[in-house]
């Protein structure tokens, strides 16, 4: 059998602080009634802390993988990050987590790709894998949102949170791991969801700082639509293409921005709420990190062999779906 990549551990990171949406209703004209019922979120964690970076949280997830596998940081080929709230514009956060991890003998980069930052990272690092060039990458998905949300905006800070998972990969020669990706995107959609300033477009200024340009600007209703059609289109593709039965399926993992678009999707691929990864109730949004935490969380559910399907939808745009063989059983 050709070698593929098996995801052999997998392990999350929450800051301890929890934003209720009864906090929030003390800082913004909103209420819980309009949260839950909008998007589905109760709460969310929040990195307290001066000079706290995305990286604190991906060093965190990162020891605790190693720890539950049993290895050294020094066997760490790879290592990629996901985020859209790097430490720094650069060096790459990817680099300040193998640091402080240890990994001295691994190379490593962050991508950028919104809320689909984890599953592009995930098929980057399984081509490694199934290359035969490395035998263990580590993908990270991680986001600081509240370094980038603006709490006087109601539309935007009611969804968001910060958190970060990681996954171990490792060659397998019995068909397990990532067995099909599709990713696309469409950059004409950017100017539905972004941060303004603080790029080369625009650099840092005070007019820019006034203008509160340095935050996410989202237009809601514009992004819904579209991520509704294409992560439904894409993840049902999946199945298509793969053969695989709604009966086939064990999980969807969907990317957590507003359970209104996870419900769609799951109506799409026949799936029933029973098979669908849900914790955007405790967690919010936390970009990259949604993935990689829904399956921390369920892992004790999941048995090796499930046919599983992740799918997600972000700023970019960008989207996509990948077909994983669950390797382990926890
Ligand atoms: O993570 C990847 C990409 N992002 C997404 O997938 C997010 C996609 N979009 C969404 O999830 C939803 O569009 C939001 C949750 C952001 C907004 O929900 P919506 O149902 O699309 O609301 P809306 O923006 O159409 O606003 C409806 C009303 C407006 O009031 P009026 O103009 O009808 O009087 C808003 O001002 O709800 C109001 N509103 C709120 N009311 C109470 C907006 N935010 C709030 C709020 N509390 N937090």
């Amino acid at each position: 059998m050709p070698i593929t990549a098996a995801i052999t551990a997998v392990e999350g990171y929450l800051p301890d602080y929890i934003l209720t949406n009864h906090e929030l209703s003390q800082m913004v004209d909103t209420n819980d009634e309009w949260i839950t019922s909008r998007t589905g979120v109760k709460e969310r964690r929040i990195l307290k802390g001066k000079e706290q970076g995305a990286s604190v949280m991906a060093v965190e997830a990162v020891n605790k993988l190693l720890k539950k596998r049993g290895i050294s940081a020094e066997e760490i080929d790879l290592l990629i990050v996901a985020t859209v709230t790097a430490d720094y514009i650069f060096p790459a956060t990817a680099n300040i987590v193998s640091d402080k991890v240890g990994a001295k003998n691994a190379w490593s980069f962050d991508v950028n790709a919104a809320c689909s930052g984890f599953i592009y990272a995930l098929t980057t690092g399984a081509q490694f894998i199934q290359s035969g060039a490395h035998k263990k990458v580590v993908v990270v998905g991680v986001d600081k949102m509240s370094s980038i949300i603006d709490y006087t905006d109601r539309s935007t800070c009611v969804i968001f949170g910060d958190g970060a998972g990681a996954v171990l990969l490792e060659p397998s020669t019995e068909g397990y791991g990532i067995l099909d990706f599709k990713h696309q995107v469409d950059g004409s959609g950017r100017v539905h969801l972004y941060q303004k300033a603080g790029g080369s477009v625009k650099p840092p200024s005070i007019e820019s700082v006034e203008k509160k340009e340095h935050f996410v600007y989202q237009e809601g209703q514009a992004v819904f639509k579209v991520a509704v059609k294409q992560m439904a289109d894409v993840s049902a593709e999946m199945m298509v293409r793969n053969n695989l039965k709604p009966d086939d399926v064990a999980w969807l993992v969907p990317h957590q921005a507003n359970k209104r678009i996870i419900e769609a999707v799951a109506r799409r691929m026949e799936l029933p709420d029973s098979k669908v990864m849900l914790n955007i109730h405790k967690y919010g949004n936390t970009t990259s990190g949604t993935i990689p935490l829904c399956l921390w969380e369920y892992q004790g559910k999941l048995k090796k062999g499930d046919n599983i399907i992740l799918s997600a939808f972000g700023g970019g745009f960008t989207w996509g779906a990948v077909y994983v063989k669950w390797a382990i059983n926890s």
